[in-house]
């Protein structure tokens, strides 16, 4: 008797609990927590417009959720930081050219992700003009369909949770899983180099070499690797010969220009010593290899950067040794431990 007077308190209290834990989600919804984004003095304005996509705490963390969600690509296997790993500035670490579902080799190589409300277009060619727009339907990349995705995302009661409290109507569409991975990417700012804290005077001071290399980078490097970004977001041929086995034609896919031809994003410097392989298509695996190509490696493939071209029609930029080694030295202060640690960005 008092056994079965026992369960079915314990029923009726589990039955309580269960109501209230229901209720409690429902009632929660969309409560939103404005983050404000904290501009680095050094950096330029943002570009990504928040206005339209308002960063919350609950947007920001189902774009996070997102991020490393398998389930976004078609054998449940790819999330995006399968190719975006933390530890080398999210790029694909040691692959010239990302694989993705099923081993499908891609024809470029993974660019970090950081500092991309700043960037006004994006991938190396710069066919994507938002950041809301992202590769998941390609079939190299995650094999999936958008449509697919989203019906993943409905069956799943944690997603429908995070996505009522992350968007006023709750629903889960493609815009508004678009929209959480930007305020996710939005939030990944990597502004606490060695570079950043000479820059802002925060008392970090270069060794001999490195400021040497600065100098000489600031010379030699930074009519298109400018400003506090190291990229004038340009589209250029730097000298690369053509990868016959791919034959990537860069920004000339977008609208057939034939002064486009083999001219590619100039990237961020940001974060370098660590993103290797280099270039569009991963061709080159050290820094050494990449001032070695702009000492003496170049071809003219038709639309090489005027300013490659010295006065007597070689080309290249003048390096010597010491200004090869200090480069590479300057370099390396744009690595950010901070960045690459930070847990806001970790796998849980
Ligand atoms: C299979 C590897 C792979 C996966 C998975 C992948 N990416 Fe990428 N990502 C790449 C490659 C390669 C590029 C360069 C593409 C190009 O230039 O055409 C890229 C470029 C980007 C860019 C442009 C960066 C810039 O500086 O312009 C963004 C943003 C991005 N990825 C976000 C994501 C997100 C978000 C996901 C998950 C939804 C994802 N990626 C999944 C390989 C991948
Ligand atoms: C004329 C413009 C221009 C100049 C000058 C220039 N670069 Fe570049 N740089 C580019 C472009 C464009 C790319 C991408 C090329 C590609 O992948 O097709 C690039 C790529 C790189 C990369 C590879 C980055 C990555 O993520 O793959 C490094 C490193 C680099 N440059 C360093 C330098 C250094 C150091 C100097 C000075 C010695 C320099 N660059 C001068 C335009 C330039």
């Amino acid at each position: 008797m008092i056994l079965s007077d026992m369960k079915k308190y314990i029923l009726f209290a589990l039955g309580i609990l269960m109501i209230s834990c229901t209720e409690n989600d429902i009632e929660k919804g969309y409560e939103p927590i404005l983050v404000s984004f904290q501009k680095p003095s050094n950096f330029p304005d943002l570009v990504y417009n928040l206005d339209a996509n308002p960063l919350t705490e609950d947007g920001i963390a189902l774009g996070k959720a997102l991020f490393y969600e398998g389930d976004l690509s078609s054998n449940g296997a790819i999330a995006c930081a399968f190719c975006h790993e933390q530890a080398s500035a999210f790029t694909h670490h040691g692959h010239t050219l990302s694989h993705g579902v099923n081993g499908n080799i891609g024809f470029r190589n993974a660019q970090p992700i950081q500092n991309l409300g700043f960037q006004n277009a994006f991938t190396w060619d710069g066919a994507s003009s938002h950041l809301d727009l992202q590769p998941i339907t390609s079939d190299l990349e995650m094999g999936e369909t958008l449509s697919n995705v989203i019906g993943k995302l409905q069956a799943d009661q944690g997603y429908r949770n995070m996505f009522s409290k992350a968007f006023e109507d709750g629903e889960i569409t493609s815009s508004h899983l678009l929209q959480a991975l930007s305020q996710f990417m939005v939030t990944m700012v990597s502004s606490n180099s060695k570079y950043d804290k000479v820059e802002r005077n925060e008392g970090a001071v270069y060794t001999t070499i490195e400021a040497d290399g600065f100098a000489s980078f600031n010379q030699k490097c930074t009519s298109c690797h400018a400003g506090s970004l190291q990229t004038d977001q340009s589209y250029r041929n730097n000298g690369l010969a053509v990868n016959p086995r791919l034959n990537d034609l860069g920004r000339y896919n977008l609208l057939e220009i034939p002064q486009d031809l083999y001219k590619f994003k100039v990237p961020s410097l940001r974060n370098v010593a660590v993103t290797f392989p280099y270039m569009h298509d991963g061709r080159l695996s050290d820094l050494e290899s990449v001032l070695d190509h702009y000492a003496s490696g170049m071809v003219d493939t038709g639309t090489i950067d005027p300013s490659l071209v010295k006065a007597d029609g070689s080309l290249g930029i003048d390096l010597t040794t010491y200004e090869k080694e200090s480069i590479i030295a300057f370099l390396e202060t744009l690595t950010d431990q901070e960045f690459l640690n930070d847990e806001r960005f970790a796998e849980f």
